[in-house]
């Protein structure tokens, strides 16, 4: 298509609506959905949304098909739409969480994930997924971290290019192969007080050094599009930040995809009191660099008045149709509209049995086991189980944006356990609901009772799907009341318990740890939930997940996370409760989580010895080597992932305790050894300066390996430049 040509003839209406994105219910008759306020706000006819490019939530490929038609059929040069869809962690075929994946520490696991996503998603005529998060986050009360791969931003970057990876292909030239799109951009993952939407306070220098890495290594792996978040900046919302939108994104970083607003961003603008009013939105988002407006038609309405008032150029909005139209091109959209959408493929491939084994091992692999005082895994010749709790036999374990996915899919933990056990006698009981706060337990005699006969209780607690996600912060983080009491219950009736604790984001355990002698934390597992706590539980899977975000011992310690600062006053040990005054400190709580990150363990017991570096100095031309052995001591088949982490003591700005720099997950089988060498250069020093710039700066540092941000064993060495 000469898109040069096609832009020319284009008329200005036909150009806004190309910039224009609404919910799919325009393109039907009975479009009355309020989803954001009654759709009639937007101010916009059905006939006008006809001339919009592009639509989000909408299902189904037959559904995309008849959508098209009709797009089509009322625009002048029949432009095809662009089909958009949050596919975050699966499509139909739903897999872990993302924060789950973050802790699977796997990124060819990650891609592997993302392509079967886009091929379920792509049949059903998705062209475009509002996908991967990157959002650094480190404060459990925001709900959205269950997005996010967690709080590490160099295992974001791999796992955020994996995502892409999986997505994208080879430049979008993969038959299946679909769009993505980088979000929130920038720091939404750090609102005050950890309430979505709420400010973002960051310096640029924490800003540059911690939250936009990540989505720097999406836009390095490729990624079509980004998203500016809801949220404001140093008081200038992102939808209009020109140093988020211009400066660091089309100058420094050299993006020339899309850049697709927030659902009605634009419009909030004048919530946040930046913006006058519905024009002067449009004027500020599309002047610091937004493209495509989503489901607010500010641009589309008021694009002509400014123009004509000289607010915006026709270069401005001929730059963003350009790029609109040059990805339709690369979809192949304007040679084939439908492009893959296929009823009949959707039918063979969503939940097909290799999507579900997928599925399941990457449950299998982002569940973390936290704590196993021997109990797990379970013998195989339980003949009496018990299956307590709220999520005992809960089909929604799916997650928040779970797309496409359905929980009547999701196989219940019961349904795991008695399908991988058939000959046992498998009973359940609920005992409480999961609602927060919950402190009724009506089924305590009928758990109790079931739990004394048992030879084994899977305990099944935590926080259910939809307490987690968009708009979903919490101010407590605690098991409810009545999971306590029926954990505390049936732990006093059976110590051969497990808890398998359900959650969109750390929770606060500390009272459950103090009592239960093994937890399994399986995050939302999705569709094949069930059956991968049932392999982890009974031995036929090994636990090797370890986890992307740390675990407060209590709310009050958010935002926590492992490379946190020394301050002027440590206090000596960060692992208790300090008594001496005038410490960073706190009265009634350790400094340090409950779990940190990177915790995470097997059924086997792995050693770490040889732990040798090449040199006591790295310089710009002679790189450090850092190896060390593993050895897996334990009897079962199983993968650890071995961290790198570094210190910089000494520099012209206070640096992290610890920074991760790499990692490798090893699989060994029983009694294996594998030698891990990994190779730090002086361009992993580098880090923004006092004065700006992005460098490293001589003297000393301590570099260490081991399982985690806790466990360490390390050296000095000096860079020397
Ligand atoms: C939502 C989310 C964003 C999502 C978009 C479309 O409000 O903030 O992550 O992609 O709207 O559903």
């Amino acid at each position: 298509m000469d898109i040069q040509k096609l832009l020319s003839q284009m008329t200005l209406q036909e150009k806004l609506g190309q910039l224009t994105q609404v919910n799919a219910v325009f393109f039907k008759p009975d479009n009355t959905a309020d989803i954001t306020g009654p759709v009639s706000l937007l101010g916009i006819e059905e006939s006008d949304a006809l001339y919009c490019g592009s639509t989000l939530n909408f299902i189904g490929a037959k559904d995309m098909k008849k959508i098209q038609d009709i797009a089509m059929a009322a625009q002048p040069h029949g432009i095809p739409l662009l089909f958009m869809q949050d596919v975050i962690h699966g499509y139909r075929t739903i897999y872990p969480i993302p924060l789950g994946m973050g802790c699977t520490f796997d990124e060819e696991l990650v891609e592997e994930c993302a392509r079967m996503a886009g091929k379920e998603a792509a049949v059903s005529g998705v062209h475009v997924t509002f996908s991967p998060m990157l959002d650094l986050v480190r404060d459990a009360r925001w709900g959205r971290v269950m997005e996010s791969t967690g709080e590490d931003p160099f295992l974001n970057g791999r796992l955020g290019a994996a995502f892409v990876r999986g997505y994208q292909g080879d430049k979008l030239q993969g038959k299946y192969d679909i769009a993505a799109c980088v979000k929130h951009f920038a720091a939404y993952g750090a609102p005050e007080a950890g309430r979505d939407y709420n400010a973002v306070e960051l310096s640029e220098h924490t800003l540059r050094e911690s939250y936009l890495p990540g989505y720097r290594a999406c836009i390095d792996a490729g990624v079509e599009m980004i998203m500016p978040s809801f949220n404001t900046v140093g008081g200038v919302p992102s939808t209009c930040n020109r140093l988020l939108l211009d400066k660091i994104l089309r100058r420094e970083w050299a993006f020339d995809g899309i850049v697709i607003s927030d659902y009605n961003a634009y419009r909030e603008m004048v919530k946040h009191g930046v913006a006058e009013d519905d024009k002067h939105a449009a004027e500020l988002a599309i002047g610091a660099g937004c493209d495509i407006e989503m489901m607010s038609a500010t641009a589309y309405l008021h694009g002509e008045e400014l123009l004509a008032e000289g607010r915006l150029t026709m270069e401005q909005i001929d730059r963003a149709v350009l790029r609109v139209l040059e990805l339709k091109d690369r979809l192949g959209l304007f040679e084939n509209p439908y492009r893959v959408a296929n009823e009949q493929e959707e039918a063979e491939l969503h939940l097909c049995p290799a999507h579900r084994a997928l599925a399941r091992r990457a449950a299998e692999e982002a569940s973390v086991l936290l704590k196993n005082e021997n109990v797990l895994p379970f013998s195989k010749n339980a003949k009496k189980i018990a299956v307590i709790g709220p999520f005992a036999k809960e089909k929604g374990i799916k997650g928040f944006w779970a797309c496409a996915g359905r929980d009547e899919d999701c196989v219940t933990v019961l349904a795991g356990v008695r399908a991988l056990l058939p000959d046992a006698e498998v009973a359940s009981v609920k005992g409480c609901s999961w609602e927060i706060g919950e402190t009724e337990v009506p089924e305590l005699d009928e758990a109790i009772e079931l739990a004394s006969e048992a030879d084994a209780v899977v305990l099944c607690l935590g926080e259910y799907q939809e307490h987690s996600g968009e708009g979903n912060s919490r101010a407590t983080l605690t098991l409810s009341p009545a999971q306590m009491t029926l954990a505390r219950a049936v732990l006093k009736h059976n110590k051969n318990t497990a808890a398998v604790i359900f959650g969109g984001r750390p929770l606060v355990l500390t009272d459950l740890a103090e009592i239960a002698p093994a937890m399994l934390y399986v995050w939302q597992p999705g569709t094949e939930g069930g059956n991968a706590v049932a392999r982890l539980l009974f031995g036929d899977a090994n636990p090797s997940g370890k986890l992307s975000m740390s675990f407060p011992y209590a709310e009050g310690q958010c935002p926590i996370y492992y490379s946190r600062m020394n301050t002027g006053r440590p206090v000596e040990d960060p692992k208790v409760v300090s008594k001496r005054p005038y410490r960073s400190r706190y009265l009634d709580a350790p400094v340090l989580p409950l779990y940190p990150f990177g915790h995470g363990l097997s059924y086997n017991t792995y050693t770490y010895d040889n732990f040798t570096v090449s040199d006591d100095k790295i310089t710009p031309d002679t790189p450090l080597e850092i190896a060390v052995t593993v050895k897996n001591e334990g009897q079962y088949q199983g993968k650890e992932t071995v961290q790198l982490y570094i210190h910089d003591k000494f520099a012209s700005v206070a640096r992290p305790l610890l920074e991760l720099k790499d990692f490798v997950k090893l699989e060994l089988a029983p009694g294996e050894s594998a030698a891990v060498i990994f190779t730090l250069t002086e361009e992993d020093l580098r880090f923004h300066t006092l004065d700006g710039t992005f460098a490293s700066e001589r003297g000393e540092f301590e570099v260490f390996v081991g399982p985690n941000s806790d466990q360490l064993m390390g050296a000095t060495v000096y860079l020397e430049k």
